[in-house]
């Protein structure tokens, strides 16, 4: 997978799950053009249409692909990225971040290495939206102190059924 050649500093690679409810469903597909333009893959997981929704259901599809290796990366819209956000963390190995700033949405993955990102139709434009996901790729994970973190974390998810 390649980065961009131009625009924002993209270093991450890989296949990215996405997926949205019918509240976030045009900003997935402004989001998939995007990251279409930055050279990666994309595994479009639904919805496909404005057709009304339960976001919980793409949540876990997107948080299990990721969570399998199937996809390096997940991203969800929804209205607001909440209800995204709350579900997808419930898939064990899933770190989930809803943002609507870019400082934040470099520093989840700086500080937390989140590998699914939410984001809020009904909170953010899609040229701000575009911003939030490329400072997410952007940023690098620093490791160190915030590893020990992120273990304790994971130390709280379910064990598998
Ligand atoms: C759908 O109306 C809305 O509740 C949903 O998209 C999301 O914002 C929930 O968190």
């Amino acid at each position: 997978m390649s980065a961009a050649t131009s625009g924002p500093f993209v270093p991450a690679s890989g296949a990215v799950a996405v997926g949205s409810d019918h509240a976030g469903f045009h900003l997935k597909t402004e989001l998939v053009g995007a990251l279409h333009e930055l050279g990666f893959t994309v595994l479009d997981l639904g919805a496909h249409d404005t057709s009304r929704c339960d976001y919980p259901d793409l949540a876990v599809a997107v948080g299990q692909a990721v969570a399998s290796g199937r996809a390096a990366w997940g991203l969800l819209c929804c209205g607001t990225g909440v209800g995204m956000s709350m579900t997808a963390n419930r898939v064990p190995g899933v770190r989930a971040a809803v943002v609507s700033d870019s400082f934040s949405a470099r520093a989840t993955r700086q500080h937390n290495d989140a590998n699914v990102l939410c984001l809020g139709e009904r909170v953010v434009g899609f040229g701000l939206a575009r911003e939030l996901l490329a400072a997410w790729l952007s940023g690098a994970f620093e490791g160190g102190r915030h590893q020990g973190r992120i273990d304790k974390l994971h130390r709280l998810d379910a064990p598998a059924a």
